[in-house]
Order: structure tokens, then sequence, then C-alpha cells
């Protein structure tokens, strides 16, 4: 990473202003979209932090769920989703430091948001997912199982993936993920993280 980088909200929000944002898709991605398909009870209490263009929470408002939380830092983009989701009761959208949400989720879905971040906050995002989260409730998602010339995004591996989640979690697994977006193919794991069984 260039030294001289800070990754606050000026920053992620020029991206936006810029249209730099070589990470976003242009659509729900592939696994999370067939991970919500097998979501049974629509009412649950989501989180999509760093969500950018919050296309996972659309198309989660498309499949019937009811409460849905988009959170992200850069107010160019959150000028826009609130515009895009303006009526849609199921979807809030937060303009937030995700370092300072105080709220509880039965559900976290991660997406190019992980990587992001400087590596030093690692560990900080792990302890923060276990207090967002309800005694029963799961983080899952995304991660890349690679490494990046430029950053961010920063890259990583599932060793020591597993190291820090398993200091907050008790019960982590690690998936290869065998349905990417062509451009990430091997190049990412699914996984999840809870504290209880079920
Ligand atoms: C690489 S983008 C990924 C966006 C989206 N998840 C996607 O896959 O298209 C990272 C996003 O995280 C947001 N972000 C970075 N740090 C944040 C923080 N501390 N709190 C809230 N949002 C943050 C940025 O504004 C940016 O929209």
């Amino acid at each position: 990473m260039d030294e001289s980088i800070t990754l606050n909200t000026d920053y992620w929000d020029s991206r936006y202003k810029q249209n730099q944002i070589g990470w976003d898709i242009g659509a729900p991605s592939r696994p999370i979209q067939e991970f919500v398909e097998q979501l049974a009870n629509k009412s649950i209490k989501i989180l999509i932090p760093g969500a950018g263009n919050a296309y996972e929470a659309e198309y989660l408002l498309q499949k019937g769920f009811q409460n849905i939380t988009v959170v992200d830092f850069a107010p160019t983009l959150c000028t826009v989703l609130k515009e895009k989701f303006r009526g849609k009761q199921e979807i809030k959208i937060v303009e937030a430091d995700f370092f300072k949400i105080r709220e509880t989720f039965d559900l976290i879905i991660e997406q190019t948001f992980f990587c992001a971040l400087n590596p030093i906050l690692r560990s900080d995002y792990v302890a923060k997912m276990t207090e967002l989260l309800a005694p029963k409730g799961k983080l899952t998602g995304l991660l890349f199982n690679c490494t990046f010339e430029n950053s961010p995004p920063f890259g990583g591996n599932v060793t020591e993936y597993q190291s820090l989640f398993e200091k907050h979690f008790k019960h982590v697994q690690f998936t290869p993920c065998l349905n990417s977006i062509e451009p990430r193919l091997g190049k990412e794991v699914w996984f999840e993280a809870k504290n209880e069984l079920g």
C-alpha cells in the first residue's frame, strides 16, 4: 500500500466521485446469491457492512427479505443508495463507520469489506463482528485467498484467517469457493463464523 494513503471516508468517497470502483461487479455475486436462495426465514435481521452499491441488498429485497441494513461511510455513495432504495421500508441505509454501529443482527454478509480495511484493523473487525451478532447470529461470505500487488484490496490466506477468527468465534469454517465469478475464480474462499450452533 502507498503509505501516504489513509483509508478514511475521504479516500473512499473520492473513489466513488471519480468512479474508480474496480471492485464493483455491477450485480449481486453468484456465491452470495446461491447462499441467499437457501435461506428460509425472510424476517431475519441482516447487515451488509461496507456495502458499496449494495447489489446484494437489492437481491435480498427481491427475494422477500424484510429487515436489511446496509452500512457504508462514503457520503457520495450513500446519497445514491438512499435515492435508489427510497420508499423501501425493508432496507435501511446507514451512513456510518462500521466500527461505530451499535445494533445486533442475525446474519452479517461479508464481501470485499474485510479486504478494504487496513490489515492492522483485522482483529478489531473480527471483535466488532462478535459484538454485532445476536447470540445465534452468523457472519458469512467471501474472503480473498490470494495476495495483491496493489492494495487495497488486501489479501490473505486461510491459515491466517483461521487463527484470526478462532480467537473470537467458537465455530469457524472455510470452504473453497467453487462458484466465484470468473475473474475471482480460485482466489476466494467462502467462510462462516458463529458462536452457537444452529
Ligand atoms: C472495496 S469496497 C466494496 C464495496 C462492496 N462490498 C462491493 O463488493 O462492491 C469497500 C467499501 O467499504 C466502505 N468502507 C470502508 N471502510 C469502512 C468503514 N470503516 N465503515 C463503513 N464503510 C467502510 C467503502 O466506502 C467502500 O464502499
